[in-house]
């Protein structure tokens, strides 16, 4: 990286030419090479005729510009030489004195170049492609007391990312009240959006509104713009911050919006902080948002050295049966995680060839009304007394299974840090390297929302401590996800939006919320959504309740959600005989790599993954309550190779309504040159496995 360093700039007239002489430093500086890999730098990064900074993405077409207004900072964004993001404010207000930062002036610049590749430990795709041109800004204060901020953006050919670094200097408790980074959307558009504040946390429907009519919303925001491209609004690498909702102020202009602390303060630091990159994914097709990798790309690399524990799996779990009134979480009669129970899931397990098994309620204080907002008191090591959890790990271990630990902590954060080393080493002994760890509750403590900086650094803790103990994760009620999988690749999934079990025992999710949250929810990361339910109209369960989907759709998931883990989520004795189970084992959980083939939000999305361990491809392919016929090119495939299509379709004629169970499955031999139909009912998918011949 090459430094090039300016004083100040008095006026506009000599900002202008400080600007000019600064990105012709750079210029000249990148052409002797300011690349940060072998390849010829591009970074692009010139001086607009009104003085402004800008710099584009590789390849061109995406164009952040930094504007230094009467000593505000400002940031616009275009693509294609069109408008995204019109001037939008920076910046911050502390508490105390000196609440903003006064007028600001450009002290230095930096650009730098990278294009790398990583490799996942796990994920959607092996290897990673970074690429982005990089622009540095030094700012400060012109009056007392001179503070200094800096500013990094990214131009990435899939969006424009910025974050804000406050050096130590000098205050020891400085307190953010608020965040002024505006996206002020050129134009109206489409939002999908949830919103934030309320007190089932993510778990609602996505609702699609205009832009200008929002309120206080969730990130990712997934917006179609009125000229038809596609954005999301999130961040990425939330460390120690609050997490930012957004509100609209006018028009289609949003601002950040930290979650504040149950005292008002949004951010305690310590004198210094460096923001989350605030994100702009940029698309022209909504299923280029699914492949884009930005957010994990603004994440630190994989700090765990030893990740062979970490193993994407399948799973049964004594779960579905306490969600659909057949068991109970608490100690009664039909008591779910009884070690009778346990050995007979067990059983199952090897039964159905899955090795994992998670068992849910196995520990004193689960009481009927576990659910009710209070503070809790769940014991994290002492068993229930129908319970044994020595006699059901022994007995797993004989069987080839592996128990998938349990934490439910109700949200009384105050009684799960007293016994986390206790629980977590209690598994770690008993040979668990899995563990589910939920924070039913709508304050964290009863007072703290989960997205605020408590609840961010409070489940970054957890993380960290299940490293210590070799435990992937899976969070559920967690705090939305910006990319952590990269650092820490034991946060294995989280649940984060409505899930399965509102079918269990609500109105449900209708048939349009899985063809919306591959768009919105999954674009921040895995989602534990629980598929696979083949009894769909739930017959032991409460009455009226369906999972309003064909069991088609139901395999259809295990492709079009991706998570490293997925859950084999209806009663095991559902399962056995089934024709269609031999997609659900078949089904990997780890992936070469991933492509979107159509998509249209909230209607209909198909998407192929190559298995990470064999050369076989997978297609999911799914619908809202209307019928479709797509032809799909099987151009995806690997050229050389012939392949067993393994097809399983809605049966003709029914919908999720009507016979929604039945499945129709055929083979067919085919290449990359062929094309095959697929016929969604109303509610249904399609799941193909093309087994490499
Ligand atoms: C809600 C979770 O989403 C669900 O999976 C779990 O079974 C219950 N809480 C009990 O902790």
């Amino acid at each position: 990286m090459k430094k090039i360093r300016s004083l100040s700039c008095i006026d506009n007239e000599t900002s202008i030419y400080m600007f000019k002489r600064l990105i012709l430093l750079i210029v000249t500086l990148c052409s002797i090479g300011c690349s940060t890999t072998n390849e010829k730098a591009s970074v692009r990064a010139t001086v607009t005729t009104e003085g402004n900074l800008e710099l584009a993405s590789p390849d061109g077409k995406n164009v952040v510009q930094f504007i230094l207004e009467n000593g505000k900072p400002m940031y616009k964004v275009s693509r294609s030489g069109h408008d995204i993001l019109e001037p939008s404010q920076m910046g911050f207000i502390f508490k105390g004195e000196n609440r903003s930062l006064s007028k600001l002036e450009l002290v230095a610049a930096d650009t730098s170049y990278t294009d790398e590749t990583w490799e996942q430990v796990w994920g959607e795709k092996q290897d990673i492609r970074n690429h982005f041109n990089q622009l540095s800004i030094d700012l400060k204060e012109t009056n007392s007391p001179n503070r200094n901020l800096k500013i990094e953006f990214r131009a990435f050919n899939d969006g424009i990312a910025f974050r804000y670094l406050y050096p130590q200097q000098g205050e020891t408790d400085m307190v953010i009240m608020d965040e002024l980074t505006e996206f002020n959307l050129a134009g109206d558009g489409q939002a999908w959006w949830i919103g934030a504040y309320q007190p089932d946390r993510y778990e609602y429907l996505y609702k699609k509104s205009a832009v200008s009519s929002l309120d206080t919303v969730h990130t990712p925001l997934t917006i179609e713009t009125d000229r038809g491209l596609y954005l999301s609004i999130h961040e990425a690498r939330l460390v120690d911050f609050a997490s930012m909702t957004l509100v609209q102020t006018e028009g289609s202009r949003l601002k950040a919006d930290l979650v504040p602390w149950a005292d008002g303060d949004r951010v305690k630091t310590d004198g210094s902080f460096t923001s989350p990159w605030r994100t702009l994914q940029i698309a022209e097709k909504p299923g280029d948002l699914i492949t884009s990798y930005l957010i994990l790309n603004l994440n630190d690399a994989n700090v765990l050295s030893d990740v062979s524990w970490i193993q994407p799996h399948k799973y049964l779990g004594i779960w579905w049966g306490m969600h659909i009134g057949k068991f109970s979480f608490w100690e009664s009669p039909i008591h779910g995680a009884s070690t009778k129970n346990a050995f007979e899931y067990i059983d199952y397990c090897a039964q159905l060839g899955i090795d994992r098994l998670l068992i849910e309620g196995w520990n004193k204080g689960w009481t009927p009304d576990w659910y009710k907002n209070k503070m809790h008191t769940f014991s994290f090591t002492e068993s229930t007394e129908d319970f044994d959890l020595k006699a059901v790990t022994d007995y797993a271990k004989q069987k080839g299974v592996k128990i998938i630990g349990y934490h439910e902590t109700g949200s009384n954060i105050i009684n799960y840090r007293k016994q986390i080393d206790a629980g977590m080493a209690l598994y770690q002994s008993s040979g668990i390297h899995d563990i589910k760890i939920g924070q039913v509750g709508s304050r964290l403590n009863m007072e703290e929302w989960h997205h605020g900086q408590f609840g961010v650094n409070y489940y970054r803790e957890v993380l960290k401590k299940a490293a210590e103990y070799k435990l992937a994760v899976n969070f559920h009620e967690p705090i939305k996800d910006t990319g952590e999988r990269r650092t820490y690749p034991n946060m294995m999934a989280r649940e984060g939006a409505r899930g399965q079990e509102y079918n269990a025992w609500s109105e449900g999710n209708p048939p349009s919320h899985t063809a919306t949250i591959p768009f919105t929810r999954l674009l921040s990361g895995p989602m534990d959504y629980t598929p696979g339910i083949f009894d769909v109209g739930i017959s032991q369960g409460y009455e009226g309740r369906d999972v309003h989907s064909t069991v088609a759709k139901e395999l259809s998931l295990y492709v079009v959600l991706y998570s490293p883990i997925q859950m084999l989520a209806d009663l095991p004795e559902n399962y056995v005989s089934k024709p269609a189970f031999k997609f659900l084992q078949d089904v990997p959980v780890d992936w070469q790599n991933s492509k979107v083939l159509n998509a249209a939000i909230g209607e209909y999305v198909t998407i192929v993954r190559k298995d990470r361990h064999s050369n076989d491809w997978y297609l999911g392919s799914l619908t809202n309550e209307e019928p479709r016929t797509f032809e799909i090119a099987l151009s995806f495939l690997d050229q050389d190779k012939q392949y067993q299509a393994q097809i399983y379709a809605d049966a003709e004629g029914i919908t999720w309504k009507t016979n929604a169970h039945k499945v129709a499955i055929s083979q067919k031999t085919v290449s990359s040159a062929d094309t095959l139909q697929l016929k969604l009912a109303p509610g249904g998918g399609t799941a193909i496995r093309f087994a490499a011949q």
